[in-house]
């Protein structure tokens, strides 16, 4: 059977209204061009699809067939529409994401999944502090945060997607390498090399510590994780960061993570936009990946 979309839209229109006229009127059409398109059908099934009593149209049994599948064909019409516009709403586009500068150890790895199906996206990635970063959801700069301290009493979309423990560092020579369990007490007596306050690895070890009746010895105060790392392997001190920070450093033997007593700090990471900011299909797109796929993605990562 050769039937046209054409046909069948014609062919609906003569069977809903069971007149010519009236369906030619409804798509802008002469009679006699409806009255073709109609003909051609019937042609094309081999039966006839209407019948003429008197004055009045009536659909065939077969005529009933064809209207019942001509309406379902119409609605995958406008199913492969909305997909194929959702398609391209993801296909297309530009993904502003802003992340804690601890984050970045695995944002990069995350859009770079994200865009091998996403080729026709642009992406701009700013790597900052908290307060930035609350600064920007603040004011509607980026489509989506991630970062691993929400505030509170701000109206923000806040969804936990992968554990973020931070851990204490030491270089692989100092003394408390192997011991076990080693006692928040003792841990009084080092010093600790430190991250910017704004910090959210500075704020949840603070945190830590004040909840436990600790205070810590800090020294030096540093604006990266990688500062701190080198800071702590050059003997400057203990550091405290997330593990995520860590995949190098320990495959090399340069840092080693000390067995301490009510560590690792629990913490999770979180993708976070303002309640109520309306998502481009692309951002809702990306965090529908990290809230499903982050986790696998990152395995070896979070592994080691
Ligand atoms: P940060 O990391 O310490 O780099 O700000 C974010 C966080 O852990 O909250």
């Amino acid at each position: 059977m050769n039937v046209t979309f054409r046909q069948l839209k014609v062919f609906a229109a003569v069977a809903r209204h069971l007149s010519y006229t009236k369906a030619a009127k409804e798509l802008h059409l002469s009679q006699p061009a409806v009255s073709m398109q109609i003909k051609q059908l019937e042609d094309s099934a081999g039966i006839d699809l209407f019948e003429q009593i008197g004055k009045k149209t009536y659909l065939t049994e077969a005529g009933r067939e064809m209207f019942h599948y001509s309406k379902k064909i119409a609605q995958h019409l406008v199913e492969i529409e909305e997909v194929l516009a959702q398609l391209k709403g993801v296909s297309r586009g530009h993904l502003s994401i802003a992340v804690a500068s601890t984050a970045n150890y695995f944002a990069t790895r995350l859009l770079a999944a994200f865009a091998k199906s996403h080729e026709g996206v642009s992406f701009s990635l700013d790597v900052t502090n908290r307060e930035s970063l609350l600064h920007q959801l603040e004011h509607n700069e980026c489509d989506l945060v991630i970062m691993g301290q929400p505030p509170e009493g701000v109206e923000l979309v806040t969804e936990a997607f992968m554990d973020n423990p931070l851990v204490v560092i030491a270089p692989p020579d100092h003394p408390l390498v192997g011991v076990e369990k080693v006692s928040m007490k003792r841990l009084q007596e080092e010093t600790f090399v430190i991250r910017e306050s704004g910090s959210g690895t500075r704020i949840a070890m603070s945190r830590f510590f004040d909840e436990k009746g600790f205070q810590l010895k800090t020294g030096m105060e540093m604006t990266s994780n990688e500062a701190i790392k080198q800071a702590v392997e050059a003997g400057l001190g203990l550091g405290i960061v997330s593990v995520h920070t860590l995949a190098l450093e320990l495959e090399v033997n340069h840092l080693v993570v000390l067995n301490v007593a009510k560590f690792p700090i629990l913490r999770h990471w979180y993708v976070v936009h303002r309640r109520g900011k309306r998502l481009s299909p692309v951002a809702e797109a990306f965090r529908q990946f990290v809230l499903g796929q982050a986790k696998e993605v990152l395995q070896s990562l979070v592994q080691r």
